[in-house]
């Protein structure tokens, strides 16, 4: 058998990306604030900003976009998403949102009120900012080996489930739902093990607590358990799938992501309870329950998409992408957290750039650096992202500095992921030139997506 594993695909509709020199990415990022996020998508040659709705589409799902209907209320294309997710889930109430972070403030709006708290591996940021913009308090309680970025473990989005019981019995009347990421996306796209999912979800029950699941990306969840966990390297993904979902009590999905789709997302619930409150919040925010702030068209493409996601040659091509460019950084000398996750590459700024003060924010400034040197667009995961300052003006800081670049879904391929490889270890042989920055302009909340900054 050839080792090579090739894209599962061939290309049949391009799109030019755009080569500028050095002098142009200057000029851009300084039009930019020196914050990516503010950058022209033409201005950047690869675009690892998120995986998040920015993958290519299959001819199929172009094909079934065709049939969207339309009709504002009882759509053929919902009973149809409806019927693919209701097999997938189990569960019997499906709502059709804009996107993830729709789904989250409904359900929470739902299901929580100010003064609790909710338990999680990782919130991503969206989900903690719903859960505090509610008043409510959002609990990281990722197990201890999570922490620890070159450790190598096949199961770092585990949650701590000691804490988690802690927690319950001391704050047991506060906890509305628990709740857990998969894959652990604040933490470098690590994956949770079908052991810890029951486990938490049995202690829950114990205490007579739903739990919620954040599933973007439950299918990349699924080929690591079947990859990793005994007794699941026989099974079919789907399978697999289908057992996690089977501990949930409901889920909140951004089909931007394992949906294959460049817009959506749903919620999922088993029972009635927070259904009267979510269809209401539904159509005051979202539209009719059977759209959901998306087109017929858009229904169509996710029922396609989450067959695909679900395919496990892709799914194994998928992860291994992320391995691959894992295998070129670790050549060069540069620190990543381990093993590679889903959907990501986690670089350790810290490894790059060891003697810079986290006050200069030294994984903004990498991901700055990564832009000037080669037109990499990453993203920060560290004390833009996650820091805060306070009233007084000093700052609070994230234990890790990392800089994410995350996949879009079938659409880079190896060549781009060895240019991208040179263009870091490039980066790290001149670290001593790179600068940090500190922020001039900042809002409230979500500082990272749009605060503006100067060179330190
Ligand atoms: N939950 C997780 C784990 C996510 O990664 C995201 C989005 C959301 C919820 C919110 O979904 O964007 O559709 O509203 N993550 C993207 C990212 C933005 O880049 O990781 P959304």
């Amino acid at each position: 058998m050839p080792r090579t594993l090739i894209e599962p695909f061939r290309i049949k509709s391009v799109e030019p990306i755009r080569l500028t020199t050095r002098a142009e990415r200057e000029e851009a990022l300084a039009a930019a604030r020196l914050n990516v996020f503010r950058l022209r998508a033409e201005d950047v040659l690869i675009d690892w900003l998120t995986d998040s709705g920015t993958g290519a589409m299959s001819a199929r799902q172009w094909g079934a976009m065709m049939e969207g209907d339309e009709s504002y209320a009882g759509a053929r294309s919902f009973y149809r998403l409806q019927s693919v997710i209701q097999d997938i889930t189990g569960m019997q109430h499906f709502v059709p949102t804009h996107q993830g972070r729709a789904a989250e403030k409904i359900l929470f709006t739902a299901a929580c009120k100010a003064g609790e708290l909710v338990p999680n591996n990782n919130h991503f940021d969206t989900t903690r900012a719903n859960l505090e913009y509610l008043g409510v308090e959002a609990v990281d309680l990722v197990a201890a080996e999570g922490l620890q970025p070159a450790l190598i473990h096949p199961f770092k989005g585990n949650i701590d489930l000691d804490r988690v019981q802690a927690l319950l019995e001391s704050d047991g009347e506060r906890i509305p739902f628990g709740m857990i990421t998969v894959t652990d996306n604040s933490n470098g796209g690590q994956p949770v093990s079908m052991a810890n999912i029951r486990a938490y979800a049995a202690l829950l029950k114990k205490h007579g607590k739903p739990l919620i699941m954040d599933v973007c990306r439950f299918c990349e969840n699924a080929m690591f358990i079947k990859m990793r966990e005994p007794g699941y390297e026989n099974k079919p993904v789907k399978a697999i799938a289908q057992e996690m979902f089977s501990y949930a009590d409901g889920a909140t999905m951004s089909a931007k992501k394992d949906g294959m789709v460049n817009i959506g997302g749903f919620i999922v619930l088993r029972s009635d309870e927070w259904m009267d409150a979510v269809r209401n919040l539904e159509i005051l925010g979202e539209g009719f329950p059977t759209y959901g702030g998306l087109a017929g068209r858009d229904l169509e493409a996710l029922a396609v998409g989450l067959e695909e996601g679900l395919d496990e040659h892709y799914l194994r091509y998928r992860l291994r992408t992320a391995e691959y460019l894992g295998e070129r950084l670790e050549a060069a000398g540069i620190g990543f957290v381990r093993p590679t996750g889903g959907h990501a590459v986690y670089i350790d700024a810290r490894t790059v750039l060891p003697d810079m003060p986290v006050a200069h924010y030294p994984a903004w400034a990498l991901c700055n650096a990564l832009y000037l040197e080669g037109g990499i667009r990453g993203v920060e995961v560290g004390s833009v992202m996650f820091g805060k300052r306070l009233p007084d003006g000093t700052e609070t800081f994230h234990p890790m500095e990392l800089v994410r670049l995350a996949f879009p879904r079938r659409m880079y391929t190896q060549s781009h992921f060895d240019y991208a490889a040179e263009v870091i270890a490039e980066t790290k042989a001149h670290a001593s030139t790179i600068r940090g920055v500190r922020i001039v302009r900042q809002p409230k909340l979500l500082r990272h997506f749009t605060c503006e900054c100067e060179w330190v």
